[in-house]
């Protein structure tokens, strides 16, 4: 017996040797370990031998159960280091075939248009002199575009508003829809529906059916702004105009206001700003008149306050209008309006 079980010890050890796979090891167990095993009905029989062989054989029996089962363990182990470095590896080569090491791609971010950031400088700067931000529809009524701003049907300012009107009738056949032809329709809308004290700047796009060139489009910017409270006078249209040229045109910049016919205003006033390139001196940018003009502005009408509802002899207010397309061209010294409505991104992004 003694000679069986070293025997067996050796096949044991050697079989295990042989073994790669963990999944093969319990195979093993049950083999040399397990209830069935030749090892444990040794350790059974071992009752019947007589009581000297019984003690050695018995020993060593015990031994070798304890030696295998220490080895199935180291083996084990051993095992599952190997498999984990080889998991490492595989990770590594699969690394390999798509670099980790390398710089990510970047992300295209998108930005704001050029048009979109004055909007927003323009904002932040009357919303710092207490003006709230109010906008409205490109499709507007002739109501708020020309009859509440005192430009009647007849009225030659209409002339000067090439219209794009909408193909719609009412019911007494009158095309009454058009795409705004100024800003100024939304401060007829919020003299219609606000209460003074009114403190607005209303920016959007506005239309015109007349031919394009580098500086006119069918399709531009404009600002309008209304101030309606108790005492409003040109006075505060002045001062709240040379604080706005000089914190976006520059310290220092001069403001020019001149006599001009608005039907809505009265008094009404053309507004200009001095160069920038020239300072006043002339250039071919201004077209050697050292201003460039900015837009209108004036006293609101009383007609037009009493048509929406405020009561003239009550209140006073102020308003102007300006196109704003013209400040990132000369910011950037672009010459062509159209480059910024193009869409080419190559222009728009290095701005
Ligand atoms: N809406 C006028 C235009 O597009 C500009 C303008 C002039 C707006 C006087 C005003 C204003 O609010 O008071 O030519």
């Amino acid at each position: 017996m003694i000679q069986r079980l070293s025997e067996l010890k050796q096949t044991a050890l050697l079989e295990l040797d042989a073994v790669k796979d963990p999944s093969n090891l319990e195979s093993w167990r049950v083999r040399y370990l397990g209830r069935k095993s030749e090892l444990t009905n040794m350790l059974r029989g071992l009752a019947e031998l007589p009581i000297e062989e019984r003690k050695t054989a018995g020993a060593l029996a015990n031994r070798i159960k304890g030696e295998l089962e220490s080895v199935l363990e180291t083996k084990t182990e051993a095992l599952k280091t190997i498999s984990q470095q080889q998991n490492m590896r595989a990770d590594e080569s699969a690394a390999a075939q798509g670099d980790i090491t390398l710089p990510g791609r970047p992300i295209p971010t998108g930005r704001l248009h050029p048009i979109s950031e004055t909007f927003n400088e323009i904002a932040d700067i009357f919303i710092s002199l207490g003006f709230q931000v109010v906008e409205s529809n490109d499709v507007e009524l002739d109501y708020y575009n020309f009859e509440a701003l005192n430009i009647p049907a007849e009225h030659p300012a209409r002339d000067d508003m090439s219209t794009f009107w909408i193909d719609y009738e009412n019911e007494r056949g009158e095309r009454q829809m058009l795409l705004r032809t100024h800003t100024t329709n939304v401060t007829a809308r919020n003299i219609a529906t606000m209460k003074p004290p009114i403190r607005v700047i209303e920016p959007g796009r506005v239309y015109r059916y007349e031919a394009t060139d580098a500086t006119h489009l069918t399709m531009f910017h404009q600002v309008d702004g209304l101030a309606v409270d108790k005492n409003i006078t040109m006075a505060d249209l002045k001062g709240v105009f040379y604080d706005f040229a000089r914190r976006f045109y520059g310290e220092g910049r001069r403001v020019r206001f001149r006599p001009d016919y608005f039907p809505f205003v009265e008094p009404g006033v053309e507004v200009a700003v001095e160069c920038a390139i020239c300072h006043g001196n002339g250039c071919r940018l201004c077209g050697n008149s050292g201003w460039i003009e900015l837009g209108g502005a004036g006293m609101v009408h009383p007609k037009v306050l009493e048509r929406g509802g405020i009561n003239p002899e009550e209140y006073t207010g102020f308003a102007f209008g300006f196109g704003i397309d013209r400040a990132p061209m000369l910011r950037y010294g672009i010459d062509d309006l159209r480059l910024f409505f193009g869409s080419d991104l190559r222009f728009l992004r290095q701005l």
